[in-house]
């Protein structure tokens, strides 16, 4: 069986784009083996926002020959959490590794088009990429801790960015650190154990105190809960609740509940694709592209 789809009545409001004269790729789908879809060239929904913060312009990366992320353009405004869902090996953590040039460190790794974070290019040769992810901070699927102390794990950056004239406050953005990301309590009296020797779920919320350590504006989460026990995560969401009112939140999630609960705003990727992107409860409820749909009913994972 073929289903070949007409974006031009599925879409509700397409987002405008300049013309071009390729064909759209036709590609199957993961686990619809006998199906092909006409992935169309437009993203179906809002990839604007109100007053954007951090802005991709067709963004295209290839790894070598394989063409990971294709022609995505994107919003993300300050004081919401977007949410990026779709099916394993669709582009979701290549594409929030470009928000914060960590494919950089990918040597197969190539990006095109433009980001802007508060209207500069991150890509500009000028743009120091360390300096970059201060502003631009990630946590990881796996916390990853330094073997360090846990006062040392969250001094880092601001120690290596020089944002403590003294010991007193190096000492004072510790702690506030550490209460913000939900752990001072827990660790308050064993400062100087290792990091490493703290829970999963709190090893997390250490690798988020040390994120924020250093005042990001942006904090990408790639599944950061997806190594967590269901109390642990919830600590977690809760947090990031919190964050977002000083903060814009991108986060990657295979859970569906999770990003109904945390994120004003979701997109869904497919091969590369950015399909759709919209307010959450209108993804979850009334998706307007067939793959949302198939995706978020279950029909593709
Ligand atoms: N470091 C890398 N080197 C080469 N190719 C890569 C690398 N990382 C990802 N890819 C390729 O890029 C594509 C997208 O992968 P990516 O990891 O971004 O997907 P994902 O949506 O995050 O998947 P998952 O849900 O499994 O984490 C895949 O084809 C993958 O094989
Ligand atoms: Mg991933």
């Amino acid at each position: 069986m073929v289903t070949c789809m007409n974006l031009a009545t599925m879409t509700e409001k397409p987002i405008e784009k300049e013309t071009t004269t390729d064909t759209a790729p036709t590609l199957p789908i993961p686990g619809f083996h006998d199906q092909v879809v006409d992935l169309g060239r437009e993203t179906v929904g809002t990839v604007r926002c109100e007053n954007p913060f951090m802005v991709a312009e067709k963004v295209n990366v290839f790894y070598g020959d394989n063409h990971a992320i294709r022609d995505v353009t994107l919003e993300i405004g300050k004081k919401q959490v977007v949410a990026l869902i779709g099916p394993s090996g669709c582009g979701k953590s290549t594409f929030l590794r470009c928000l914060n040039r960590m494919n950089d460190t990918i040597e197969s790794a190539r990006v095109t088009g433009r980001i802007t974070l508060d209207g500069d290019d991150i890509y500009n040769k000028k743009q120091d990429p360390v300096a970059l992810r201060a502003r631009v901070g990630m946590v990881f699927q796996k916390p990853n801790p330094f073997p360090k102390s846990i006062y040392d794990n969250v001094a880092y950056g601001p120690r290596i960015h020089g944002l403590a004239g003294d010991r007193a406050e190096l000492d004072d953005i510790v702690h506030s650190s550490l209460e913000r990301a939900g752990l001072l309590k827990e660790v308050k009296d064993r400062l100087e154990d290792s990091g490493t020797s703290l829970s999963g779920g709190q090893q997390q919320r250490l690798c988020i105190a040390r994120t924020i350590a250093v005042n990001p504006e942006v904090i990408l989460m790639d599944e950061p809960c997806s190594a967590l026990d269901p109390i642990a995560t919830a600590r977690i969401e809760d947090l990031m609740d919190e964050l977002c009112e000083d903060y814009a939140i991108v986060i990657v999630t295979h859970s569906m509940q999770q990003a109904a609960r945390v994120s004003r705003r979701v997109a869904y990727f497919h091969l590369g694709h950015l399909v759709e992107v919209d307010d959450t409860e209108k993804v979850f409820t009334n998706p307007q592209h067939k793959l949302t749909e198939d995706y978020i009913t279950g029909r593709i994972g």
